[in-house]
């Protein structure tokens, strides 16, 4: 769905809008940084409702209750129990006990109408991401949802849409994007040690079907959500680092997508194994991607790819490489090679043809050597890394779970635009629908749709923030 078809069939219509701003305490910010969109308002403590307190939900929690000029005043789930694990959780920290929301699946609403929150925190299964960042939208109240993000492209412009009416930012909780080695490359880029980032093959590869069931063999949220899909199901965790690096929506924008996907019955193998030969999956396979390879262009002809390898039995391996004109990072193992700077030897051209002769001398490829990405931290460690590694060592996610919430309080305490936008929000949510569509029609080529529309050529790409 195009931007001009959206907007007929929208059902954002002005009176919908009208209770913009009613609850909430954002006020007119300055267009910087963003297209429409202008940087938080500063505020020095910013007062936070969180919506979905499960397993990511209460981890996150706890990362920040350790971040300084934040407090949790609203807490909202299902389960009393949650609620209650969290605010005692808030109280432990040395804050005052946050107000409990567990009404059903619509109290969050209640909760953004109290009319003092800075910012929400969306934990909650998929198919509620849209719904809460739209209320919280309308409320006037900046929202951080997690990952994948939306799961349709509809979704993606509404969320565009909303956030640019109502100057609140719709956030993605991608913290990929702060792992210690993906920002120290991205510092790297900034100073010009890579040169241009050109291709980069990221993905998903680890063995986690077992997130898609509970514990009597019926599909959890996530394993609804993915069922007979054959595209990227899952795009953002890579996705989101990928294109920071390569500056997408900031000098440059995703433009299409050419996806395969490949059938391994891992249900139907998985099925069997634990719950036994009468699980429906095991006479019916669900016909769908085990693997998902998707190839998106970008529209100054650089190229980014993408796996979803997270059914079939394998080891962990998170992987991003990213080839750049001056250099190669290789994030498993975590080595770079610089291209006039690491160990090797390159000093002539190797294996030419002779003219006269026709004969190839020499013929040796030239040496080059990988180096640990360790090697440039004392140079190159982004400062916010510099700053907070003791705290985030003990967080999840190699610390980026922690710094993720740091930085995105930090932001908003002094005044500045978010690492993430809607922008990013919707472009890395909308491979989800595009992947999809190339997949099931002989991996096509799909246009992916430029949510900034045009404003990418005029942004500049994400500064490096100081800690
Ligand atoms: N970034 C990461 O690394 C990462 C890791 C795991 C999960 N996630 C994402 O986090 C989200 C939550 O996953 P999870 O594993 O914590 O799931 P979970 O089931 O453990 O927790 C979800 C919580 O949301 C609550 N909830 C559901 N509907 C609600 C509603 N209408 N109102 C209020 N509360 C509601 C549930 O009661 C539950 O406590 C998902 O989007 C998932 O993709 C991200």
């Amino acid at each position: 769905m195009n931007r001009r078809d959206f907007v007929r069939k929208a059902a954002i219509g002005s009176a919908a809008i009208s209770v913009l701003n009613k609850s909430s305490r954002l006020t007119a910010a300055p267009a910087v940084g963003g297209g429409k969109l202008g940087s938080f308002t500063a505020v020095d403590n910013v007062r936070v409702g969180v919506i979905g307190v499960g397993n990511r939900g209460f981890n996150l929690v706890r990362n920040l209750l350790q971040v300084p000029n934040v407090q949790i005043v609203a807490v909202c789930d299902l389960y009393e129990a949650r609620v209650k694990r969290t605010q005692d959780a808030t109280v432990a920290a040395g804050f005052d006990r946050p107000d409990g929301y567990a009404k059903g699946e619509y109290d969050y609403r209640r909760m953004l109408e109290r009319g003092d929150l800075d910012l929400v925190l969306i934990m909650t299964p998929w198919e509620w991401h849209h719904p809460m960042a739209v209320d919280s939208l309308k409320a006037g109240i900046h929202n951080s949802m997690e990952v994948p993000g939306v799961q349709r492209l509809d979704e993606c412009w509404e969320l565009t849409e909303l956030s640019e009416k109502s100057g609140a930012h719709c956030m993605c909780l991608e913290n990929y994007c702060y792992f210690r080695e993906i920002m120290a490359v991205y510092n790297m880029i900034e100073q010009g040690l890579f040169g241009d980032p050109l291709h980069v093959y990221a993905g998903y590869q680890k063995e986690s079907l077992y997130y898609n069931f509970n514990s009597d063999g019926s599909l959890s949220f996530s394993g609804k959500g993915v069922m007979g899909h054959w595209g990227n199901v899952y795009a953002s965790h890579f996705a989101g680092p990928s294109a920071q690096w390569m500056g997408i929506n900031r000098g440059d924008a995703f433009d299409y997508v050419v996806s395969m996907g490949v059938w391994g019955k891992a249900y139907k193998i998985y099925t069997e194994r634990y719950f036994g030969d009468d699980h429906q999956f095991v006479k019916n396979p669900p016909q769908m991607a085990d693997v998902s390879n998707s190839m998106i262009a970008t529209k100054n002809g650089k190229c980014l790819s993408l796996i979803h390898d997270t059914r079939l039995p394998r080891p962990y391996r998170h992987y991003f490489r990213l080839q750049a004109s001056n250099g190669i990072y290789e994030h498993t193992e975590k080595r770079v090679h610089i291209g006039d700077h690491s160990p090797g030897d390159w000093s002539a051209p190797r294996g030419l043809v002779d003219p006269k002769t026709g004969r190839r001398e020499r013929l040796r490829t030239p040496r080059r050597e990988w180096e640990p990405l360790a090697n440039y931290y004392a140079d190159y460690e982004h400062p916010v890394w510099a700053k907070v590694a003791d705290i985030a060592a003990n967080s999840g996610h190699g610390g980026g779970d922690y710094v993720m919430m740091y930085r995105l309080i930090k932001s908003m305490n002094r005044g500045e635009y978010p690492d993430i936008d809607v922008y990013d929000t919707a472009a890395w949510s909308s491979i989800m629908e595009t992947s999809e569509e190339s997949a099931r029609n002989r991996s096509k080529p799909v246009d992916i749709p430029d949510f900034t529309r045009g404003m990418w050529k005029k942004r500049d790409r994400l500064p490096i923030f100081s800690a």
